[in-house]
């Protein structure tokens, strides 16, 4: 298995592009299910995840095509691809499958839209927390969907003549029942409010592609969404929005390591409510016409406290990552995750390179250390594991992540991004 090395070795500096979101483009591609013309993808990121939805979405009669490149590409820009899901030859997704990426459970609303049923095994838990499915359940039946669930299997049919537009209010934010519910309702008869709704810039991106493919939805990156159901959707062109989550990462990285980079194609307004938390480390934050500038070139990292919250608050896919950042600040920092109960594991693995973090319930204390040391360590999830590179970036000698399919599944091309920047990191294959 791959194997990450990386020596700490002083500040970064250039430009890192940052690649379209990951979790823009999962759903996007779920998306393109509910029509039978092709909907073109543009600037993919190449990733583990993008590869292993495509297996999946195969499985449901989706073909897709990588298409040629733009004027301008380059290899670090994102491929165009097209899905075209002209027939469903199949309403049910395996446990198989759905085991191997919990969004792929998202296929439900496209197959009710489109097929009136579905059969979509139930995804099970996973390493940041037990993420149960009620809400998706109770948000389908309120568009008419009788739902049972049997050996493991969700069975979910729509009314005869078709999904019912419906009214639900969320309990609780749900960026992926949101997404569902954008994709289902889009295709009901009549008209859908949801209240309480993810306001994430995925959830605006997926909502902008399905009125492109002639959805009629308002309100999206607000908490009510009204979507007026249409008898059927064509196909679009559409361009993933930048990933938030990478900006947020590399931003980090810079804060942690020093120096001067642009992150070129990052939107501030994805992550404004992380970059003013980054300001308080004492790293500056320019946003410029091509994206956002981070430099950090003398003094201490400052201890700072912040919670996870649903956008527009900080978000939890950054929590990892900033906690590794504070680990050598000059002080104490408390990090509190509201949205995964699980999503500390990382702690340990920062524990052997030297942080000082203490867990009581939903907070970490963290009391920064003057340095860190490499060491072997272990990626957990996918953010986690890039919490263990930008404690790398500053730790004497060498750290060495094992486990990095976790860091494929979700950052493109990451050591050629860091390593163009000064960073000395490389990848070992095999072993
Ligand atoms: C999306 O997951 C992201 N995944 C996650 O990113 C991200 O951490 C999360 O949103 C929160 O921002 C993708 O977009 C592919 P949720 P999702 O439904 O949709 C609870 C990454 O690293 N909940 O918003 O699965 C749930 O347990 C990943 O890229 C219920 O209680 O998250 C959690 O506590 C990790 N019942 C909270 O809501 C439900 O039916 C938010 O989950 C559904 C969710």
């Amino acid at each position: 298995m791959d194997k990450i090395l990386i020596r700490g070795n002083g500040q970064l500096n250039g430009t890192i592009p940052i690649s379209g979101a990951k979790n823009a483009a999962l759903p996007l591609m779920i998306a393109s299910m509910l029509t039978s013309d092709p909907v073109t993808l543009e600037n993919m990121p190449r990733l583990a995840d993008v590869e292993a939805l495509q297996s999946i979405l195969s499985n449901h009669g989706v073909d897709y095509r990588v298409k040629g490149k733009r004027p301008g590409d380059t290899s670090m820009t994102g491929r165009r691809i097209e899905f075209q899901a002209s027939e469903i030859v199949d309403t049910t997704a395996p446990y198989d499958l759905v085991r191997k990426m919990r969004a792929s459970f998202w296929v439900i609303g496209p197959l009710l839209a489109r097929c009136g049923v579905a059969r979509v095994s139930l995804p099970g838990g996973c390493a940041i927390g037990t993420r149960p499915i009620d809400l998706f359940i109770e948000s389908l039946e309120a568009l008419g969907v009788e739902i049972d669930i049997e050996a493991g299997y969700v069975n979910a049919k729509a009314p005869k003549g078709g999904l019912q537009g419906g009214h639900y209010t969320f309990p609780k934010v749900s960026v992926g029942a949101t997404h569902v519910m954008l994709m289902a309702a889009s295709l009901a008869n009549g008209t859908t409010v949801i209240e309480n709704a993810a306001r994430e810039p995925e959830c605006v991106d997926v909502a902008n592609c399905l009125n492109a493919m002639g959805a009629k939805i308002s309100g999206h990156g607000t908490s009510t969404i009204t979507i007026e159901g249409v008898t059927s959707l064509h196909g679009a062109t559409h361009e993933v929005l930048p990933d938030r989550i990478e900006t947020g990462t590399f931003a980090a990285c810079v804060a942690m390591a020093g120096g001067d980079v642009l992150l070129k194609n990052a939107q501030g307004a994805l992550l404004q409510n992380a970059l003013d938390v980054l300001e308080l480390t004492g790293t500056g934050v320019d946003q410029v016409n091509d994206g956002i500038r981070i430099h950090r070139t003398s003094g201490d990292i400052q201890p700072i406290d912040f919670s996870t919250d649903p956008f527009p608050g900080f978000p939890t896919d950054l929590q990892a990552q900033y906690m590794a950042l504070v680990t050598r600040a000059k002080g104490v920092s408390h990090v509190t995750e509201t949205i995964f109960e699980n999503r500390f594991m990382h702690v340990q693995e920062l524990a052997r390179l030297g942080a000082n973090i203490a867990i009581d319930g939903q907070t970490a204390t963290v009391t920064g250390v003057e340095r860190l040391s490499g060491a072997q360590v272990m990626a957990t999830d996918l953010r986690a594991s890039m919490s263990l590179i930008i404690a790398g970036l500053v730790a004497d000698g060498e750290t060495e992540v094992s486990r990095v399919y976790h860091l494929d599944r979700g950052f493109e091309l990451l050591e050629d991004k860091l390593s163009a920047v000064g960073a000395d990191i490389e990848r070992v294959t095999g072993g």
